[in-house]
């Protein structure tokens, strides 16, 4: 099709007021687009800053049964729970992430008797539980060990389940996890959880700040995480990856970080017909906080903005911090 040029065709008839904007704009944004991730502390009436996420706090469980009614006052589907686990309960093994009484299985089971129509959504993954912070096991000479790390992300995702999280969601990326936990979930009777994978999970420097939420992580060392999370430079691997979990009974995958990584986003989404989530991370949030802190940057515009950006990439949901504060904004309008 030829278009007519210019002057028949004026592309500012379009733009030219709010009206017509608002009629021809072909991605729109919605609370039920939203996930909030949430930082579970111990204690009780306890609200700890973290100082690299302005705004962002750790909760107690108490706390966060008042946060869960907020979500869905905001219509905000579904939360996503992560634990500071105090460093007396860290060891090599990260045990206490089988412990059915930890932070997370109790504050699942809080938020379900409060308000058990939001879904929660439960990280599977070592690091907020191990001493040395990895996501798995370590063997003599300090590698981390596949197979022995999926046998106890089963377990943990067995306890999660039985705690009555919704979304099961390994973060580990460990080889073969998703399968693992797919055949638990059906032989123990959880054929209604839903499995979203952290398909496509880089090694990303932007996760500087979560590790700071929940205390696991900055004394990596080495090679850090990137002998099982994702190289930057690749995007043809992350279509395998992501090809792997849905075969292995993944029902949704993700894409983090987020603003960084929107082509594989679109690849993703144009190749495959699961839904695509993404994960606008801590990094991502610290540094729009940090320039609105510093007057730079105008939050609600660039925040609103960040968020247009994953729908147009193909993204069917997104996990973000400002997730309270875009309902909040929604609302009012
Ligand atoms: C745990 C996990 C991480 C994040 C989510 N789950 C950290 C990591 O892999 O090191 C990062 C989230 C964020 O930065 O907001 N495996």
């Amino acid at each position: 099709m030829t278009e007519s040029i210019f002057p028949n065709l004026r592309m500012r008839r379009l733009r030219q007021s709010a009206f017509i904007r608002d009629l021809v704009q072909e991605q729109r944004l919605h609370s039920s687009d939203l996930i909030w991730p949430i930082f579970v502390c111990e204690g009780e009436n306890i609200t700890e800053d973290v100082a690299s996420m302005p705004d962002v706090k750790r909760y107690s469980i108490d706390r966060i049964v008042e946060l869960a009614r907020t979500a869905t006052d905001l219509n905000i589907p579904a939360i996503a729970l992560f634990p500071k686990t105090p460093e007396k309960l860290k060891n090599a093994a990260g045990s206490e992430a089988l412990n059915d009484q930890n932070l997370v299985c109790q504050a699942v089971r809080a938020v379900k008797a409060a308000c058990p129509e939001l879904g929660i959504v439960c990280d599977v993954a070592l690091d907020p539980y191990t001493d040395h912070g990895h996501d798995g096991l370590l063997d003599e000479q300090g590698k981390i060990v596949n197979d022995g790390t999926v046998d106890k992300l089963v377990q943990q995702a067995r306890i999660l389940a039985a705690a009555g999280c919704d979304i099961i969601a390994p973060s580990d990326m460990m080889d073969g996890r998703v399968g693992a936990i797919r055949s638990m979930l059906e032989k123990d009777g959880y054929t209604d959880i839903i499995i979203l994978s952290y398909a496509a999970k880089y090694a990303s420097a932007f996760y500087g700040p979560f590790r700071d939420a929940v205390g696991a992580g900055r004394k990596l060392g080495g090679d850090g995480k990137k002998t099982y999370q994702m190289n930057p430079s690749n995007s043809d691997e992350a279509l395998r990856e992501v090809a792997l979990d849905i075969a292995e009974g993944a029902d949704m995958v993700m894409v983090k970080p987020g603003i960084a990584y929107l082509d594989i986003i679109r690849r993703v989404s144009d190749t495959f017909s699961v839904p695509c989530i993404a994960y606008q991370v801590s990094g991502e949030y610290a540094m729009i906080q940090a320039a609105v802190q510093a007057g730079w940057l105008d939050k609600q515009t660039v925040v609103f903005e960040s968020m247009m950006a994953f729908k147009r990439a193909g993204a069917r949901g997104i996990l973000t911090y400002f997730a309270p504060y875009i309902a909040d904004c929604l609302n009012q309008k």
